[in-house]
């Protein structure tokens, strides 16, 4: 009997599983400056990290991660700091583009990526296109992205609507500014976990998170690693989510 018992746990485990995790990677910096050693090392060694979180992301059934890889306020950094992350960015979509087929994973980038240089735009258009058939984990890179930036780009389409005579003013619900977010195509998010002991969201998804569960950890990105993932995950299971109702009893 122990097994079916076991068995049950395991189906109501993966039943309670978030689908879609969203992670804002910080604590880099804070990491090489620990071991001496240059910023841009520690963001090395967070695309170390961000592989293993891939593949937990799998082995788990998740359906969606969505990584925070660049802010939009993160121009405010050393020019140095910004060309080394660029081309960290190139280099992990060339060195990942076999892993992606391999693993049916999908790549997707939000965020205004218009304000990159041409060759790194023009990768991540090939990549986006050639895996847009995959159908396992929806890889999704929030790059130049702002949550207030997505809100500004999901207004302007609708007031185009309008101006069309498309849509009428009166016909604007919550569901009309999420259907123009970047984010429309995907489910919603379930549990964001921020590393690097910060308690904040640093503009990352603003509308999307109304009612995800957070959970903020003080590990740093880089030693993020399967166990760190599963703590965030078991912390999510153990939650009850109510949505503004409550719980019947
Ligand atoms: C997060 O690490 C990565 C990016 C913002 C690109 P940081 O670079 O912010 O690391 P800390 O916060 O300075 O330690
Ligand atoms: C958030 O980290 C952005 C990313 C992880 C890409 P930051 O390091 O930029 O956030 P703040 O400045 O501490 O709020
Ligand atoms: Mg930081």
């Amino acid at each position: 009997m122990w097994y079916t018992s076991s068995l049950k746990y395991k189906d109501k485990f993966k039943e309670e599983n978030p689908r879609h995790v969203a992670i804002i990677m910080d604590g880099n910096g804070r990491w090489a400056n620990k071991k001496g050693k240059m910023r841009i090392l520690g963001h090395k060694e967070g695309f170390k990290a961000v592989k293993k979180a891939v593949k937990f992301s799998i082995m788990n059934n998740l359906k969606i991660l969505t990584l925070y890889a660049f802010s939009s306020e993160n121009w405010n950094r050393p020019v140095f700091e910004i060309k080394s992350l660029m081309e960290l960015f190139f280099f992990a979509l060339d060195s990942e583009i076999n892993n992606f087929k391999k693993f049916n994973i999908r790549l997707k980038v939000i965020g205004d990526i218009t304000h990159f240089n041409k060759k790194l735009q023009k990768r991540i258009h090939q990549v986006e296109k050639i895996t847009l058939n995959n159908n396992g984990l929806i890889l999704n890179i929030a790059a130049n992205y702002g949550g207030r930036w997505d809100i500004i780009q999901s207004v302007k389409k609708i007031v185009k609507k309008v101006q069309n005579g498309v849509l009428q003013t009166e016909k604007i619900e919550e569901k009309t500014i999420t259907q123009y977010l970047s984010t429309s195509e995907l489910l919603p998010v379930d549990l964001v976990i921020r590393t690097g002991g910060e308690k904040r969201i640093s503009n990352f998804l603003l509308w999307q998170i109304a009612y995800s569960e957070l959970y903020f950890t003080d590990v740093l990105w880089p030693d993020f690693n399967d166990c760190s993932f599963q703590n965030a995950i078991d912390s999510f299971i153990s939650r009850e989510r109510r949505f503004g109702g409550f719980k019947k009893i």
